[in-house]
C-alpha cells in the first residue's frame, strides 16, 4: 500500500519498519504511496464527513484509528482585515478548532495509530508545548504512556496544563527545545519508544489534510497562496505533500506558492530562503513571544527548503510586535482568537502586502495553527484588566461612562 521512502538516496523501507530517518544516509523519511492503484474520486471523498479520516486512502492506517474527531476546521474569510490590506480573498483556516486546541492532533491521530499498528507500547515527544497537549491526549485515548520533554520556563500555560492533566509524564528540560528534541531522540532509540516529533513521517501524514479541507472548502478552488508559520517545518512541508498528491491524482492542476512565517529572533529558514543557501544554519538563541516557534535548528529543514522553492513561495520573518497587534487585530475585528505563534502567519500576509511582495488579487488561506486560551499569560499581558466595580447600577453606569 506504501512504502518509507528517503527523500535524500531514495532508499525505500516497509510500512513495518520502525524508522524515523535513513539507516544508509540518515536522511528525512516520507510516506510514498501507489497513487495509481488507488480507487478514489473527489465525489467519494466529499460524500464523508469533513475530518482528518474522509482522505483515509491517502493515510497508512489500516485498522480503526485513534480518533478525537480532528479535522473539520473551520475557513474563514478575513472580510475586515482582507480590506484593510487590499486582499479581497484572505482566509484563515483556523486549526485552533481541533480537539486540544491546534493542529497538532492531525498528526497525532494518525501517529498514535500507527503506532499501536506497530506494536508499540509507549510513546515520546518533546515539545514547545501543543504536540505534548496533543500526544498527552491521544495518549489517553489510546490508553499507552506518554512522556513529553518540555524547554523550562518557555511553554505556555495552557499547553502545560493540559499535558499534565491527560496524564502525561512531564518532564521539564533545562535547555532550549532544540536540546529537549536531541534528548527525546537518543531516549526513544535507547528504551524502544516510539517517537511522536514531526521527523516522524506519520505525523505529517495526518497534518496534510489541512491542504485537503481547504481545497474542499474552497469548492475545489487551489489558493494562490498559502502562509503557515513555520517551527520545526513539519508542518508547511506535509500540507504541500499532501497537495502534490491531489495533483497526482489529477484532483487539482496547481497548488499554491507555500510560504512560511517565523519569527524575527528565530528564523533559519528564512535567512536561507532569502540568502539561497542550500542548508540552513541552525540558530543557537532563538527567542520570541511566540513559543510554539521558538526553535533554531528544524529538523525538517531539508523538506521545507524544498517545499519553498518548489512551489515558488517565499519566507518572511515577522517582529514579536507584529505578531501581538494581528493576535489582537483578529481577536477584535474577526472574532478568530489564537495564540501568538499563529497570529505570524496573517501578520507575514500583512507585512508582506504592504512591502509589495505579495500581489493583491491572490486568494491566499493563512494557517492559524493554535487557540487563544493556549497561552493566557500572552493575552493578559497586552490586555487592560477587567474594570473594578461596586454591586451597584450607579457604580456599574459610573464605570461604563454612562
Ligand atoms: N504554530 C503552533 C501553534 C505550533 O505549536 C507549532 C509547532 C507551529 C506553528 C509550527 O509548526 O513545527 O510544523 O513548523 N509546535 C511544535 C510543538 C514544535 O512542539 O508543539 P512546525
Amino acid at each position: 500500500m506504501f512504502d518509507l521512502v528517503c527523500i535524500g538516496c531514495g532508499a525505500r523501507y516497509r510500512s513495518d519498519a520502525v524508522i524515523y530517518t535513513c539507516s544508509k544516509c540518515g536522511h528525512l523519511l516520507e510516506v510514498r504511496y501507489d497513487l495509481a492503484n488507488i480507487n478514489i474520486t473527489r465525489k467519494e471523498w466529499l460524500s464523508r464527513p469533513i475530518s482528518v479520516w474522509r482522505y483515509r486512502e491517502l493515510l497508512p492506517v489500516s485498522g480503526e484509528p485513534v480518533t478525537l474527531r480532528e479535522g473539520g476546521t473551520p475557513l474563514y474569510h478575513l472580510k475586515r482585515i482582507g480590506e484593510e490590506l487590499g486582499i479581497k480573498e484572505l482566509y484563515a483556516k483556523h486549526e485552533g478548532m481541533n480537539p486540544t486546541g491546534s493542529f497538532k492532533d492531525r498528526g497525532m491521530t494518525v501517529g498514535v495509530s500507527m503506532a499501536l499498528q506497530l506494536g508499540m507500547k509507549s510513546v515520546a515527544c518533546a515539545s514547545t508545548g501543543n504536540t505534548s497537549a496533543s500526544l498527552a491526549a491521544y495518549g489517553a485515548k489510546a490508553g499507552i504512556p506518554v512522556i513529553v520533554l518540555l524547554p523550562s520556563g518557555k511553554v505556555a500555560l495552557g499547553k502545560v496544563a493540559q499535558a499534565l492533566m491527560h496524564g502525561a509524564k512531564v518532564i521539564s528540560i533545562n535547555g532550549n527545545f532544540d536540546r529537549a528534541l536531541e534528548m527525546v531522540r537518543d531516549l526513544c532509540e535507547k528504551k524502544g519508544i516510539y517517537l511522536l516529533n514531526s521527523v516522524n513521517p506519520y505525523r505529517l501524514e495526518g497534518q496534510k489534510t489541512i491542504g485537503f479541507e481547504t481545497i474542499d472548502q474552497l469548492n475545489g478552488e487551489v489558493p494562490d497562496r498559502m502562509v503557515l508559520p513555520v517551527g520545526n517545518a513539519g508542518n508547511i512541508s506535509a500540507v504541500y505533500k499532501g497537495l502534490l498528491e491531489l495533483t497526482d491524482l489529477g484532483f487539482i492542476d496547481r497548488v499554491p506558492m507555500m510560504t512560511g512565517i517565523q519569527a524575527e529572533g528565530s528564523q533559519p529558514v528564512v535567512k536561507a530562503i532569502k540568502q539561497n543557501l542550500p542548508e540552513i544554519i541552525p540558530e543557537k538563541s532563538p527567542e520570541t513571544v511566540a513559543t510554539a516557534i521558538r526553535i533554531g535548528a528544524p529538523v525538517n529543514a531539508e523538506k521545507v527548503l524544498n517545499t519553498i522553492r518548489m512551489s515558488k513561495g517565499t519566507a518572511d520573518f515577522v517582529t514579536d510586535a507584529e505578531i501581538l497587534a494581528m493576535q489582537r487585530e483578529l481577536a477584535q475585528k474577526e472574532g478568530i482568537g489564537v495564540e501568538p505563534a499563529s497570529a505570524a502567519s496573517v501578520a507575514g500576509v500583512k507585512k508582506m502586502a504592504e512591502a509589495g511582495i505579495i500581489d493583491l488579487d491572490e486568494r491566499i488561506v493563512c494557517v492559524v495553527t493554535g487557540h487563544l486560551l493556549k497561552d493566557p499569560e500572552t493575552v493578559i499581558n497586552q490586555c487592560a484588566p477587567p474594570i473594578e466595580c461596586d454591586a451597584t447600577l450607579e457604580s456599574l453606569l459610573a464605570a461604563l461612562q454612562l
